[in-house]
């Protein structure tokens, strides 16, 4: 691996800046606190540090420097890592050569691509006539078709079988990705949109009908190895970038709709396809952004879909916005109807969830019963509770005394008492690491591991201590370091972390010892107060030994010698 090259990227960035441009980070003491991404979480559990140039998270141990962060949340490997941070700071990375890794899915995502060019010529040739008659009518011109890779099934029932089963595919493995079923094709006659994965492959269809022939009109793939439904959004792999120059993601319910918007040159958009939003999904959306602005369909499906997502999103700690489409709208039908500069007035005027929300409050109250009248101002005011801003939640109180003849006062009251439960919830509480409970032996060696990662000098020292590390992963690690300093002439985590990218076993242990909370640096008389808890564990385990082996002796004459062994290393004198 091209260290050097690494190490000097990495010298040049700020692991602060990478993870900050991705998840919002607060600063707190010398470190940076965010939610970390990579289990589900909605407190700052994961923390950053400048000074050491990597990231811990308490919950979930994950754990690393800039590279392994891009890595993992990416889903990238190290090379395109490297290239990434190359081209931010400026150095050339031309040497480094990309590879696909291979996967066992590959053969899988190869059958979609033979399917994906199929449909695309079938759409193309005069087969297609009828089906491109049809899109062109929906205004998708052969741009979007080349642009989206659209295609076409025929109306043949088994065609894509042959192609598939001539190319050495088996019907087993087609059926399980959704191709086919026992026999036949399950596309029929069908306007083919390729879905995409979160890395961009195509893994996926929705088939649409273009004739008025009574079936359902889109048919899915079903749930496969490769297609899972909820842990992916229409368009994403084209949204990431996006979205990080734009700074909010759109959100929509149909690939209609997205792709309507990319003719108008909005692409930081996804769609939900049709289902209510997973944990994924919401995990993906964060990736992306942290502001959302949901522009669904204008009909009572589609708002009650933003109430019920919005909520979702709100509470993972995402900023809401929500477009209001005329009723009989969608994205698609607004932006042929109204044109760009509309649509886009739209987005820039979207309003906050919470003003959606209170908007939609009032479509369900009775406002002939006083308890429908006071449920509704008791809604409004606990829904008023969560803005931020005093003004507003004034301006909303004032509003409601007003309209329904009542004392500001009472109404302030109430929101007070809100307010006070809402400001005990909302105080940022950095979560405890937890203390894993290791023995003090584990706890000295972890501790020795650290300062060599941290003190130059001890490498050397512990080199000469001929320590005796009692696991086989501990003493790689010592052999790693050391290795490491040779050829570097100097030591940090950060750096070292690179080294052992393929090196797992090394990882995890670095992993769980940076998960503690050891000392960075050290005295060499207190360095050899650990080394002497170290060497204790090496008495002790040769005592283990030795007595084992003098129960088994049979020798008196022996047994006396191993006893005499045990007694001397008891006392210390070996
Ligand atoms: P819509 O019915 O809003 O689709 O469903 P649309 O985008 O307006 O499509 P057109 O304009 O009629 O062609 C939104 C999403 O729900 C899923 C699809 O993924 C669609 O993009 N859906 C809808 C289905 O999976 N099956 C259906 O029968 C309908
Ligand atoms: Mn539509």
């Amino acid at each position: 691996m091209n260290h050097d090259l690494a190490n000097e990227i990495r010298s040049k960035v700020d692991i602060v800046d990478i993870i900050g441009e991705r998840i919002p980070l607060i600063a707190k003491g010398k470190n940076f606190f965010g939610v970390c991404p990579f289990h589900d979480d909605t407190n700052p559990s994961m923390s950053v540090s400048r000074e050491k140039q990597i990231y811990t998270c308490f919950s979930c141990h994950a754990t690393g420097n800039v590279f392994t962060f891009l890595m993992n949340y990416e889903h990238i490997d190290f090379k395109e890592a490297l290239k990434y941070l190359g081209d931010k700071v400026g150095i050339d990375t031309g040497s480094v050569k990309v590879t696909k890794k291979s996967t066992k899915y590959d053969k899988l995502y190869d059958a979609y691509k033979l399917a994906l060019k199929y449909y695309q010529n079938n759409l193309n040739s005069t087969v297609g006539k009828e089906a491109k008659k049809y899109l062109l009518t929906r205004n998708i011109d052969e741009n979007i078709i080349k642009e989206f890779e659209i295609g076409l099934s025929l109306d043949k029932k088994d065609d894509l079988t042959k192609l598939l089963t001539g190319k050495d595919y088996d019907l087993t493995t087609l059926n399980r990705i959704g191709l086919t079923a026992d026999t036949h094709d399950v596309y029929n006659d069908r306007i083919m949109f390729p879905l995409y994965d979160v890395a961009g492959r195509v893994v996926g269809f929705s088939g649409r009908i273009y004739k008025d022939n009574g079936s359902n009109k889109y048919v899915n793939t079903k749930e496969t190895d490769i297609f899972k439904k909820g842990e992916m959004l229409y368009h994403y792999h084209i949204a990431r970038d996006e979205c990080r120059i734009k700074k909010f993601v759109i959100v929509m319910e149909g690939f209609m709709d997205v792709i309507r918007a990319s003719t108008i040159g909005i692409n930081n958009t996804v769609a939900l396809m049709g289902t209510a939003l997973t944990k994924e999904q919401i995990n993906l959306i964060k990736r992306l952004s942290n502001n959302i602005v949901l522009c669904l369909d204008g009909d009572d499906p589609g708002i009650n879909a933003a109430l019920a997502n919005g909520e979702l999103l709100l509470n993972s700690g995402i900023e809401v916005k929500v477009v209001e489409l005329p009723d009989n709208d969608d994205p698609d039908s607004f932006i042929l109807k109204h044109g760009k500069e509309r649509f886009e007035g739209l987005i820039k005027n979207a309003i906050n969830y919470s003003d959606f929300k209170l908007k939609r409050l009032r479509d369900k109250v009775d406002f002939r019963s006083d308890e429908g009248k006071a449920n509704y101002i008791n809604r409004v005011i606990e829904e008023t509770s969560k803005l931020d801003d005093p003004i507003r939640r004034e301006v909303v109180l004032k509003r409601l005394a007003k309209e329904f003849d009542i004392s500001y006062n009472t109404l302030e009251m109430r929101m007070n008492s809100l307010l006070k439960d809402e400001k005990k919830k909302d105080e940022v509480v950095i979560p405890k690491k937890e203390t894993t409970k290791k023995d003090k032996y584990t706890k000295a060696f972890e501790q020795i591991i650290y300062f060599m990662l941290n003190n130059d000098w001890v490498i050397t020292e512990v080199e000469e201590g001929k320590l005796i590390f009692p696991s086989n992963v501990m003493r790689k690690t010592c052999s790693e370091i050391s290795y490491y300093y040779k050829k570097y002439g100097e030591i940090n985590v950060a750096d070292f972390y690179t080294s052992i990218q393929d090196k797992e076993d090394i990882m995890l242990l670095i992993n769980s010892i940076l998960a503690e909370e050891y000392n960075e640096t050290t005295s060499r008389e207190e360095l050899m107060e650990y080394f002497n808890v170290a060497r204790e564990f090496a008495t002790k385990e040769e005592i283990k030994r030795l007595t084992g082996l003098m129960k088994k002796e049979v020798d008196p004459l022996e047994q006396a010698k191993i006893a005499e062994k045990i007694r001397k290393l008891k006392l210390g004198d070996n």
